[in-house]
């Protein structure tokens, strides 16, 4: 049965509690705008970092989070989860999980940062949804790796959990993929996509929120790894469709609310889908673009939000 009139208006009047769960030690930029955005719109803003948050069968929501006194949070926002052992990621992820199964909305839910963060299951999710990917193959082991090389080089070596670049090698001879201690034992083995004479690198980052394109910029340097913090300058870039269609179909094949989406084109001059980040910093973008882009973010996930409360007012019923 419907919520009545009195009770939806009783709850829009609510001003939404919001919890933005930043990096351990303090938040960022990203953070701090966010936060302005989320209370311009009368939200009630609390940031906690995921690590200072705990099970405790003691409080009847059975999750702490700090600074709530047991309660739980209209919505949360997810802007990181803070480096850590298997253990305490696996710990913060399950809160993730807890807090959507107690009908909390989370941007982006663990099961979207599990996809994205884990670059050989967004690769698959992509493939699988069939949009365009490189060539590909992550499994264990060197020899693996060894046998899988030895027709394709030059190729391309990732960590599992990338970001920023870091990590991101390439091989044009079999001596030069990674020991295994330094990928965990994992191989996660990509075609290399540039030209060989190409001079300058580039490829593009696209922002997407809640089905939409917010803003792209190309990634422009010297060097191969483009991101921003190898050195790479952000240039304001007016992407064809092709690559806008690209991007949210990437987003919707892993579930995000939000995300950076990374594409890369071929020698070939196709485009084609490198990662995609559910975390995504927007620094660099911000400094080529006009929109207030935590702006754009704060009315999206507050939207978001409220659908939520009102599905829940009409449960209740
Ligand atoms: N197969 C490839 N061929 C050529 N260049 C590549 C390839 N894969 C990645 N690169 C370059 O390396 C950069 C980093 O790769 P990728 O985005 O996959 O990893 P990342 O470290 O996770 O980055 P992020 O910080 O975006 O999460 C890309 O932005 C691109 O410039
Ligand atoms: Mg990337």
């Amino acid at each position: 049965m419907p919520a009545s009139p009195d009770e939806m208006r009783e709850h829009s009047l609510q001003a939404p509690l919001i919890v933005i769960f930043i990096e351990e030690g303090g938040g960022d930029w990203h953070a701090r705008r966010l936060r302005q955005a989320m209370e311009k719109r009368g939200a009630r803003v609390v940031t906690a970092a995921l690590c200072a948050c705990a099970f405790d069968t003691s409080l009847a929501s059975g999750i702490d989070i700090p600074g709530l006194n047991g309660a739980l949070p209209d919505g949360v926002f997810v802007r990181a989860i803070s480096k850590g052992s298997l253990e305490a990621i696996t710990l913060r992820l399950g809160i993730l999980h807890a807090l959507s199964a107690s009908a909390v909305r989370v941007w982006n839910e663990a099961r979207v940062i599990e996809r994205c963060v884990d670059k050989s299951t967004a690769t698959f999710l992509f493939q699988k949804a069939g949009l365009p990917v490189p060539e590909t193959r992550t499994a264990e082991g060197r020899e693996m790796a060894l046998d899988y090389a030895r027709e394709r080089l030059p190729l391309v070596s990732k960590p599992l959990f990338g970001s920023q670049g870091n990590g991101v090698r390439k091989a044009d001879a079999l001596e030069e993929l990674p020991e295994e201690d330094d990928v965990g034992g994992v191989y996660y083995l990509q075609r290399y996509l540039r030209a060989p004479d190409q001079g300058v690198f580039s490829d593009w980052r696209v922002f997407v929120s809640g089905g939409r394109i917010v803003g792209s910029m190309a990634r422009q340097g010297a060097h191969w790894i483009t991101n921003i913090h190898q050195g790479a300058q952000p240039t304001a870039t007016n992407l064809d469709e092709d690559g806008r269609a690209l991007a949210l179909a990437a987003a919707r094949a892993v579930g995000a609310d939000y995300a950076g989406v990374d594409l890369i084109r071929d020698p070939d001059g196709h485009l084609v889908l490198l990662e995609i980040n559910s975390n995504p910093a927007w620094k660099g973008l911000q400094s080529i673009c006009h929109i207030d882009i935590a702006d754009f973010l704060a009315e999206d996930f507050l939207d978001a939000v409220a659908a939520s409360m009102a599905e829940k007012v009409t449960v209740r019923r």
